[in-house]
């Protein structure tokens, strides 16, 4: 039975201030990608609809977490040695929240270090990867600073996925392996605003080995961040469709999944991405994410699917493609990308990815992994 989240590290041993000894975590943990999209909030970080994600294997982040300092309350951080690094707002917004939480988190300060996986500057969000991993370190060096050390894994997945949403939502689809949904759904019985959860209960073993190779169109960062684009959708002018939508893509999605119905998951997969980027055009104001390759992959993988080749695409919000095919066509699914899309690539840069098993505690990171 899962404990209410986090309830276990409220209460505080003794007095915090005379915890001492050294701290630390390391994890490793994935990215993911979106087959049914969460785009927009209601009330903070819930989502506006629900959504579905497969959770990646060789695109991820890895994180190690040292308490510097504790009982001073300073609250301070540095990333990769950096004070200023680019990922520590969002960094900050989920200590800010975790410290409120769970108290013995608002009286350390902490250097973080974290690489990701897959090359700087590939346009490849890292949200997803890199908040789940120090979501998951933190919560680590929480339990050792509370000697705490009997959470069984499924209720500190569970506790993780909770927080990681408040750091970014997509996030919290990442503490799992395989498929996750995120978002209350009637029908998916323990699905929740406030976590995702696994459904792989329910989806076909060919389905467990989808493959996903990401284009890598542009190298060039996002234009549009996920915080401005989400809160667009407040007054959206088709934002009831687009919660009748997802619901519905949700259902069809998962019962492809579950039947191995490939076609029926490109049909609903490839309108939730094209969905994604007709939000993200006609709000207020509308921005365009794809470039002309972009549009060019899309064509060449409908006109490969027409012609019997098992391939569809997915997009996050940028320009890069996701191009998935099953495991037992991965042989001409590879050559039809490397002769057909490999060349619309910005320098060549494909990543060929696969549905993976979730996050790793590890000894350390490691560059080279
Ligand atoms: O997690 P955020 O706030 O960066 O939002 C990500 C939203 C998309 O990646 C565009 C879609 C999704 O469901 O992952």
């Amino acid at each position: 039975m899962i404990q209410p989240p986090l309830s276990r590290l409220k209460t505080k041993p003794g007095n915090q201030e005379s915890v001492s000894g050294t701290f630390s975590a390391a994890w490793q943990s994935p990215s993911n990608i979106a087959l049914v999209k969460y785009w927009g909030k209601k009330n903070g970080q819930f989502p506006l609809t629900p959504s579905l994600s497969m959770t990646l294997l060789k695109a991820f982040t890895q994180t190690r977490v040292d308490v510097v300092e504790n009982g001073a309350a300073k609250g301070f951080l540095s990333v990769n040695g950096d004070e200023n690094h680019p990922f520590l707002p969002k960094i900050k917004q989920l200590l800010t929240w975790l410290g409120s939480e769970i108290p013995i988190l608002s009286t350390v300060t902490l250097k973080v270090i974290t690489i990701n996986s897959f090359p700087h500057s590939t346009g490849i969000a890292s949200s997803a990867s890199g908040l789940s991993a120090l979501t998951l370190c933190l919560l680590d060096v929480a339990s050792e600073m509370l000697q705490v050390s009997d959470i069984p894994r499924a209720e500190s997945d569970h506790m993780a996925s909770y927080c990681a949403r408040v750091g970014s939502g997509s996030a919290c689809r990442s503490l799992y392996g395989g498929y996750t949904v995120w978002g209350e759904t009637p029908g998916i019985i323990g699905s929740s605003d406030e976590f995702a959860i696994p459904v792989n209960h329910s989806i076909h073993p060919e389905m467990m080995l989808l493959h996903d190779a990401i284009l890598v169109i542009s190298e060039k960062p996002k234009i549009l961040s996920s915080t401005l684009g989400h809160s667009a959708m407040h007054d959206h002018p088709f934002i009831g469709g687009r919660i009748l939508q997802a619901e519905k893509n949700l259902d069809e999605a998962l019962s492809a999944l579950a039947a191995n119905d490939f076609g029926k998951l490109a049909s609903v997969a490839e309108s939730e991405a094209l969905t994604l980027h007709a939000l993200i055009m006609s709000a207020n104001p509308g921005v365009l994410l794809m470039k002309p390759a972009t549009v060019e992959v899309i064509h060449r993988v409908r006109e490969a699917r027409r012609t019997g080749l098992p391939v569809f695409f997915t997009l996050d919000a940028g320009a890069n493609v996701h191009v998935m095919y099953p495991h037992s066509s991965a042989v001409a699914a590879e050559k039809f990308i490397g002769d057909a899309l490999l060349p619309l690539c910005e320098n060549g840069r494909v990543i060929f990815d696969s549905c993976g098993s979730g996050p790793q505690p590890i000894a350390d990171v490691n560059p080279a992994s």
